[in-house]
């Protein structure tokens, strides 16, 4: 099979127009009415929980962020699996969001399920059209992504951040926390956004670098503050299950209560550094500094200038919205897990005891 045929490769570079179709919508919220993208949901609600599995539950974690900083609404992110088995208490004036690329994995069901039962409006944001998930939720937000036959999500996640991040928007305008100039600002930023993603997919050499230094790596750190941790914890997931990597992902001021001691000379490190404000900036440098005086092998993608030092790699991206510019970092991510999986002669498509959509629960026997 050529490079060309693997539908996660393609996958990735679809994400620039998946991103587009969503500006297209994006448009409706414009519209006094919203534009249908999520009708009233959410105008009365005192709170979100999401819940979801894996990726998606990667995409939660973003609109986490998001919708506290957008819309002023507490946020709870929650594994399905863990949640379907957490006590059962109240939900009034709660919208549960359902995120799922396929609609159909069983967790992420049953813990729709256990929020509508107590007393959550549901919202699934899937990319199945007619999967039980959107039957299942009083309302469902469709992502629009196609088909996506990579098991290893790539596009779909591109999708869903944009949704979480759309539907941050809406809650901000329905509940009056955002004022009409800020809210097109925010969809101007959005409109630029699949040609930057064009962009960094097209500059494939720090990647492809990195990809060779890693060949023979059985661990990788990835560290991300702010809006790029739930993009460290992706980043790590698409190298585990692709190119079975040990990657973890770390919040970045967390690296230091712990994980810091993992570093030395074997062990490499990925810092993802968005344009945060000043003092979240400088407080990644100075956990850099100590990952590289500690002697590990350093990578930085940054979207601030930054020196390129011994022992470190840097690569800068493109600026874009903070709330948006996590999608910049994961496409490199996306990209290095794929060229580590082909670089192994991995089958990047369908990797080992995977499938793509969990529908059942493990079997008990031994
Ligand atoms: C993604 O790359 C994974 N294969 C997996 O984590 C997946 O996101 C998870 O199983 C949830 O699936 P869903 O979005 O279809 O519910």
């Amino acid at each position: 099979m050529s490079l060309f045929e693997h539908h996660m490769l393609k996958e990735i570079m679809e994400q620039p127009a998946v991103l587009a179709a969503l500006v297209e919508r994006s448009k409706g919220l414009l519209e006094g009415d919203g534009g249908g993208l999520f009708s009233g949901e959410g105008a009365s609600c005192e709170r979100i929980l999401f819940l979801a599995c894996g990726t998606s539950y990667h995409a939660s974690l973003a609109g986490k962020w998001m919708i506290e900083a957008l819309a002023g609404l507490p946020c709870q992110v929650e594994y399905a699996h863990e949640y379907r088995m957490s006590a059962r208490l109240p939900l009034e004036h709660c919208l549960a969001v359902g995120l799922s690329q396929s609609g159909e994995t069983r967790d992420s069901l049953e813990a729709m399920q256990k929020a509508r039962e107590a007393g959550a409006r549901t919202l699934a944001i899937c990319n199945v059209e007619n999967s039980t998930a959107t039957r299942l939720a009083h309302a469902a937000f469709l992502l629009g992504a196609g088909p996506e036959k990579a098991i290893a999500s790539t596009k779909v996640f591109a999708a869903q951040f944009a949704a979480v991040f759309l539907l941050a928007l809406h809650l901000g305008v329905v509940r009056g926390r955002l004022p009409r100039e800020w809210l097109e600002k925010h969809l101007q930023a959005f409109a630029a956004l699949p040609d930057k993603m064009r962009q960094v997919l097209e500059e494939g050499g720090f990647v492809q670098e990195m990809a060779l230094a890693l060949r023979e790596a059985g661990h990788l750190l990835v560290i991300g503050k702010g809006p790029a941790y739930p993009i460290a914890l992706e980043g790590a997931l698409k190298l585990k299950e692709t190119a079975y990597l040990h990657a973890e992902g770390f919040a970045g001021g967390e690296f230091r209560h712990g994980p810091m001691a993992l570093v030395e000379p074997r062990i490499p490190s990925l810092m993802l550094m968005p344009s945060l404000p000043q003092e979240g900036f400088e407080l990644m440098k100075g956990t850099l500094g100590e990952i590289r005086r500690s002697g590990g092998p350093l990578w930085v993608l940054t979207q601030k200038p930054l020196e390129p030092g011994e022992g470190m790699r840097v690569h800068t991206l493109p600026e874009a919205d903070l709330f948006l510019s996590p999608l910049l970092f994961v496409a490199p991510l996306q990209l290095l897990a794929y060229r580590l999986a082909c670089g192994r002669g991995l089958n990047v498509d369908s990797p080992r005891a995977l499938c793509k959509a969990v529908t059942s629960d493990p079997q008990g026997s031994l």
